[in-house]
């Protein structure tokens, strides 16, 4: 079933209106608990490594995990979000063009620690993002385009190194059920299976309530009958080249 963002032309419009209106309930303030919860099995002890934080928004995340000594490499198509993000964790940085990528730009933390590429997902490579050690995916595989999700799904694959990890969060409830259909759109553990279970191991982490977190919005205004939270964690298993 198509849903409101699937009749835009440009895939951006509707999350400009959004940034630009206020309408990003899917912010928050503090320290993502996922992340949290399993950032001693992401890290294991490593000091070194790089995330990527695919349609980043202006995640808090981003700054602590950068607080940890890590790299972090975040994708945003919305300029405000990326600007809000360093204004409002007061972190100075500078912006350039991205090579190759038409009114891209980057913005990256005078440390050289976080990096944002402010431009559509899609206009990016491997060429130009380089290689992670693990993929930070909130609201990120829930948003794309259902049109999109196979192209999303072989970058994510081309930037990922050998062994590497990806934290992602999904919901769980049923489409047909949502009066207004957009994201975040649900994934089942059987969808996963069908995307990631030939090159990664897929564990189910952890899984909460959110209908009764906020009925009114999830049963009244969605129509919800259930909608669970449920977070993976998953190690690249096999050759992400093909
Ligand atoms: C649901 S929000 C999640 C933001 C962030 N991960 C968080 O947890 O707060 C999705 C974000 O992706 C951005 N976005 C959507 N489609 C995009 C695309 N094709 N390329 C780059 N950014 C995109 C939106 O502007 C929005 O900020």
């Amino acid at each position: 079933m198509a849903d409101s963002y699937d009749t835009q032309n440009d895939r951006m419009a509707e999350w400009e209106d959004r940034w630009q209106n206020g309408r990003i309930a899917f912010h928050r303030d503090n320290v993502n608990q996922n992340l949290l919860n399993n950032f001693e099995r992401l890290a294991n002890g490593r000091k070194e490594l790089n995330f990527l934080v695919p349609l980043c928004g202006k995640t808090v995340d981003m700054k602590w995990l950068a607080g940890k000594g890590f790299e972090v490499t975040g994708i945003e198509g919305v300029t405000k979000a990326c600007e809000e993000f360093f204004s409002e964790q007061d972190v100075k940085c500078n912006v350039s063009d991205i090579p190759d990528v038409p009114s891209g730009k980057l913005f990256k933390s005078e440390d050289g620690k976080i990096k944002i590429y402010n431009c559509d997902i899609f206009s990016l490579s491997s060429e130009t993002l380089g290689q992670f050690d693990v993929i930070w995916d909130r609201g990120s595989l829930v948003a794309i385009l259902a049109e999109d999700r196979q192209r999303y799904l072989g970058l994510m694959k081309s930037v990922i190194k050998p062994g590497g990890k990806i934290l992602l969060e999904v919901v769980e409830y049923d489409w047909n059920e949502r009066k207004t259909k957009g994201p975040p759109r649900p994934f089942f553990k059987h969808n996963l299976e069908d995307l990631y279970g030939n090159w990664c191991a897929i564990e189910e982490v952890g899984r909460y309530d959110w209908l009764h977190r906020d009925l009114a919005r999830f049963q009244g205004q969605w129509g919800l009958s259930s909608l669970d939270n449920v977070q993976y964690f998953m190690q690249v298993i096999s050759s992400t080249s093909s």
